[in-house]
């Protein structure tokens, strides 16, 4: 059964993903799916604005900037509800603990540089979007 979610206003940045159904923990809720694409080709489209482009392996990257990849609507969140899980084949973003409906779905982008500023509004937000790693 596909887990229902929906694309809504968010507190956090423009459009945002959100639970329609409450989500156990564990749970696969949606792939995160896109071109594949080649590095050099990623910095290309990076440059030219591309907010989507997520690090698959160390030859590619996926570019889910297609309005088809619902789960290009997921915000940063430096305490998010939600990771992404890397299979051979594909990116799932996966329910990190219990999460009810109505309940907007985050995951931390994992950024390694303090490039943009962070409006998640968490109690312990960071200041910019950046993986947990990087706080100082
Ligand atoms: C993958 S999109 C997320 C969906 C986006 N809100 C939209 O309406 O299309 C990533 C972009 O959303 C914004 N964003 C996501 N999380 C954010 C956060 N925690 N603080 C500020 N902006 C954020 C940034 O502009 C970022 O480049
Ligand atoms: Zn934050």
């Amino acid at each position: 059964m596909p887990i229902r979610v929906r694309i809504q206003p968010s507190p956090i940045a423009g459009q945002g993903l959100f639970a329609a159904q409450e989500i156990k923990r564990g749970t696969r809720i949606i792939p995160y799916v896109g071109e594949k694409i080649a590095k050099a080709e990623s910095v290309k489209r990076l440059r030219a604005g591309n907010a989507y482009i997520f690090a698959f392996n160390a030859r590619y990257n996926i570019d889910g900037e297609g309005l088809d990849n619902t789960a290009r609507y997921i915000n940063h969140s430096c305490d998010p509800n939600c990771l992404v899980e890397q299979t051979a084949t594909t990116l799932w973003i996966v329910a990190m603990r219990r999460i009810k409906a109505g309940e907007e779905l985050t995951y931390n982008y994992g950024y390694e540089a303090k490039k943009y500023r962070c409006n998640c509004g968490a109690p312990q937000c960071c200041g910019y979007i950046l993986d947990e790693e990087y706080w100082s």
